[in-house]
């Protein structure tokens, strides 16, 4: 017997993410689209007109965001591509209404709730939901993950820095008295699809600029995600805007213990991802790049030791928009209700 699809709805279906986030959902096997939703003030348009992309694929109608309508849609789980203070706001509900939520917004991924005024600019109102709610960088919250009410999908910087770092601070690779310093660099689609003085045309193309020095966002959630709470000394992230469309590449630097090799990190990773889908150890001789991650699922790693002076350098590459958004909300989403991780995203996730 056929098994029943469940039933799930996007909101921010207009964006970048949210678009991808159709994509997927389109060639999902075991989850079937609801309802897709902008925000409040939008006008109904059909999928079609706003992405092009997805022509002939869908006949499905965008409308305005309606707690009411969703209420009605008999859907069990809902993707939130939306702004922080969106999400901050309308997550309460959601949950009341008995849906399962992954929010793409920094909304609930931190747990201490004092810091969400210094990087986000909103007191938090509800301390309880960043306590229960899971963080979702999918590698590292399987356990968690099954039949989680609440899914705070990571950010995509942090996706870039924590996959290939988090094992080796956990396995004593790290020398604790130096800090890691984490040179990012992303496509301008990590900034949404509204353009800004920073970020339109113009100013991004042939440049390459550094921003947000010391207050980004994803220094206290890289931090954390090192449980580094309450040291984000330890960590330095410098992130840099590209001139490309899509993708991250993360260059992190840091010193080694004494005695390890390039070949033993990637023993560590070989042995923490062995049975993750999602995740390639890249070896020394052919390092992660941009353009083999965008468009893809997938973070790539890799690392260089300096045996002299134990300089390491590592490096993860995603595409900002799938690892670092939308597939690794499907990978979250799949877990949470006991599917197969990888449905619905790859081998057929190659992006438009
Ligand atoms: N872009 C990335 O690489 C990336 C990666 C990881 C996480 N994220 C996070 O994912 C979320 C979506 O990012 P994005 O880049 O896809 O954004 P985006 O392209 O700017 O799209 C934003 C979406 O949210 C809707 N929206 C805007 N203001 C709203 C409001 N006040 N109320 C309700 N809906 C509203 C928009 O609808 P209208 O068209 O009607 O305005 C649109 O559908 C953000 O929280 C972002 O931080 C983004």
């Amino acid at each position: 017997m056929k098994s029943r699809r469940v039933r799930a709805i996007i909101a921010g279906a207009t964006g970048y993410s949210g678009r991808e986030l159709i994509r997927l959902l389109l060639q999902h096997p075991r989850l079937e689209i609801a309802g897709v939703f902008a925000s409040r003030s939008s006008e109904a348009q059909p999928v079609a007109a706003i992405h092009p992309q997805l022509t002939g694929l869908t006949d499905l109608e965008c409308r305005p965001f309606d707690e009411r309508e969703i209420g009605q849609l008999d859907a069990q789980l809902i993707f939130l591509a939306t702004p922080n203070e969106f999400s901050h706001e309308v997550v309460p509900g959601l949950l009341e209404a008995g849906l399962t939520v992954v929010d793409l917004s920094g909304a609930f991924r931190l747990r201490r709730p004092d810091e969400y005024p210094h990087y986000y600019g909103f007191e938090h109102s509800r301390p309880d939901l960043l306590r229960t709610a899971v963080y979702g960088l999918t590698e590292f919250a399987r356990d968690s993950l099954h039949q989680a009410r609440l899914i705070a999908n990571p950010g995509c910087y942090p996706t870039s820095v924590l996959i290939p770092v988090a094992p080796l601070v956990e396995a004593g690779i790290v020398e604790p008295d130096q800090p890691i310093i984490c040179d990012s660099k992303s496509g301008v689609t990590g900034a949404g699809k509204t353009p800004t003085n920073n970020t339109h045309f113009s100013e991004v193309t042939e440049s390459l600029k550094a921003y947000s020095l010391f207050r980004h966002r994803h220094s206290p959630e890289i931090a954390q995600g090192l449980s580094f709470d309450g040291l984000q000394s330890r960590v330095v992230f410098t992130p840099h805007l590209l001139p490309i469309n899509r993708g991250i590449l993360s260059t992190i630097y840091f010193k080694a213990a004494p005695g390890v090799s390039s070949q033993e990190i990637a023993r560590v990773w070989q042995s923490q991802f062995s049975r993750c889908p999602f995740v390639r150890v890249f070896p020394e001789e052919r390092l992660p790049e941009i353009k083999f991650a965008a468009n893809t699922p997938f973070c790539d790693i890799g690392c260089v030791v300096d045996s002299d002076s134990r300089q390491a350098i590592a490096f993860g590459a995603i595409d900002n928009l799938l690892k670092g958004a939308a597939s690794q909300a499907v990978q979250n989403a799949n877990l949470a209700l006991g599917f197969n991780e990888a449905d619905g995203i790859w081998p057929h996730g190659a992006g438009l």
